[in-house]
């Protein structure tokens, strides 16, 4: 099958109103979860061309040791890089296994550092361990994960899905590293980093420029350092390309060219397709800002799913919310002008509840059904996450919701193995292109899409 054919087999999402979001990390559901957790094979990619691995791809270079010329350098081309972001170069099944605690303790133990070559992805402080988990259930070898420092994990390779997207739930951002750049003072760095800042732009128009720190207690206080890095590179961006705001990108395309300042003296560059990219935010910190009234912080959360998403309710769209209280999400729901059943044994905030698009049935919503099906499904419940998703699957079987969107409380160790259950409880409950993120508003939680087939 033809990747047209497979695009023409997706199933559409809502369409009756349904607002496309602009902002954050707005990517349409693709159908991603049918393609992966070893049902069918699973793309993952090397930036180091393997020969028994690499196959050659409409309209890619073969790698160039396999043209008889000589061995590629070890600094990864952008060549090489958009090699790596297309699909097939490598399959590597994904194992629903045990975690082996030995390999994820050395893993989180390892002092390798980082090198061209290697992918970096960054995620919430804490959730190192958990992305190595993640990465850990392909193939036994296939990525080789390891934590560098608090919120940033290295990995020989990428996990990509079938339409050779970045296929990861715990990590925020990710790059395959093709500059690493060491100096005290800061010119220092940004001339260091300018021949590979210069080969990222060649033949390209349009590129977004960020440069940014990893998410940690050690991590933050190197903001400044970092703005004064991208001021300093300022000096060395003359081409012919044209740099654009990150949210540009989204609407007009073009290259992503990402820093991160691992340490005082050390930063790593890699570029990226920006439609190929995990996020368009920096470090994938997608900070949602909401004017207005809201209840709830968790008001943040929804947005930037549905940002994720790329899609939300629109006017007139009826919305369930399961787990409402105090009212955050239904606020949100409410602003698009959609009509929301707000769920929840707790109150909701008083002023809500002046809105006439807004009923709250204060109860449980394991013992809520609805009238009439619904457009959105939205859940975010404190409650124990399978019995949530045995709930919720009971709503795609009886076909009560085309969409859902729904975070999960895991404040459990293992994390991974808890989301390949609910991944299973969902799918066998008629839910389709489920999509699982750690988002940047999420603690210790997962936000999963899906919609009914
Ligand atoms: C994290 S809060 C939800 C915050 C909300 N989304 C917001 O935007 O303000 C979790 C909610 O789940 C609710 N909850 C727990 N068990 C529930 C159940 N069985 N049915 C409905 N709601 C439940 C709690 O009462 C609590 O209000």
């Amino acid at each position: 099958m033809t990747r047209r054919e497979r695009g023409s087999q997706r199933k559409p999402g809502p369409t009756r109103g349904a607002g496309r979001i602009q902002p954050g990390t707005a990517r349409p559901t693709r159908g991603r979860a049918e393609n992966r957790r070893g049902r069918v094979q699973t793309q993952v990619t090397s930036s180091r061309p393997h020969h028994d691995h690499a196959a050659t791809q409409p309209g890619a270079a073969r790698p160039s040791h396999a043209r008889g010329r000589a061995k590629p350098q070890p600094s990864a081309t952008r060549q090489e890089q958009r090699r790596s972001h297309s699909p097939a170069s490598a399959a590597v099944r994904f194992e629903a296994r045990p975690t082996d605690e030995r390999a994820l303790e050395q893993c989180l133990r390892s002092e390798q550092p980082l090198q061209v070559g290697d992918w970096l992805w960054t995620m919430r402080e804490g959730a190192e361990r958990d992305l190595i988990e993640e990465l850990l259930r392909y193939e036994k070898t296939a990525l080789q994960p390891r934590r560098l420092s608090a919120a940033l994990v290295a990995s020989s390779r990428a996990p990509l899905d079938a339409d050779a997207r970045l296929d990861v739930t715990f990590a925020r951002q990710g790059f395959l590293v093709t500059h690493i750049a060491r100096a005290e003072a800061i010119a220092e760095l940004a001339a260091s980093l300018a021949p590979a800042l210069h080969a990222c732009l060649r033949g390209e128009k349009r590129y977004a420029l960020q440069v940014f720190v990893p998410d940690s207690t050690a991590g933050n206080p190197l903001a400044t350092r970092a703005e004064a890095l991208d001021q300093a590179l300022a000096l060395h961006e003359a081409s012919d390309a044209e740099r654009i705001p990150d949210a540009d990108l989204r609407r007009h395309g073009g290259v992503l060219i990402q820093i991160c300042l691992l340490s005082h003296t050390t930063a790593a560059l890699g570029c990226t397709p920006s439609d190929r990219a995990l996020s368009l935010w920096p470090g994938g910190r997608a900070r949602m800002k909401l004017a207005g009234d809201f209840p709830s912080r968790a008001a943040r959360k929804l947005a930037e799913a549905f940002a994720w998403l790329g899609m939300a309710p629109g006017s007139g769209e009826t919305c369930v919310d399961l787990g409402a209280a105090p009212g955050g999400w239904s606020w949100l729901l409410l602003e698009r002008k959609a009509r929301v059943i707000a769920v929840d044994p707790a109150r909701l905030e008083p002023k809500l509840m002046q809105n006439s698009r807004l009923r709250h049935v204060q109860g449980s919503a394991f013992d809520f059904t609805p009238e009439q099906p619904v457009d959105w499904l939205l859940c975010d419940m404190a409650w124990r996450p399978l019995e949530v998703a045995q709930m919720l699957g009971r709503w795609a079987r009886q076909r009560h919701t085309r969409m859902l969107v729904a975070n999960f409380k895991l404040p459990m160790k293992r994390k991974v193995e808890m989301l390949e259950r609910l991944r299973a409880v969902l799918s066998a409950s008629g839910f389709a292109s489920i999509r699982m993120r750690q988002l940047y508003h999420d603690r210790e939680e997962i936000t999963l899409t899906a919609h009914v087939r």
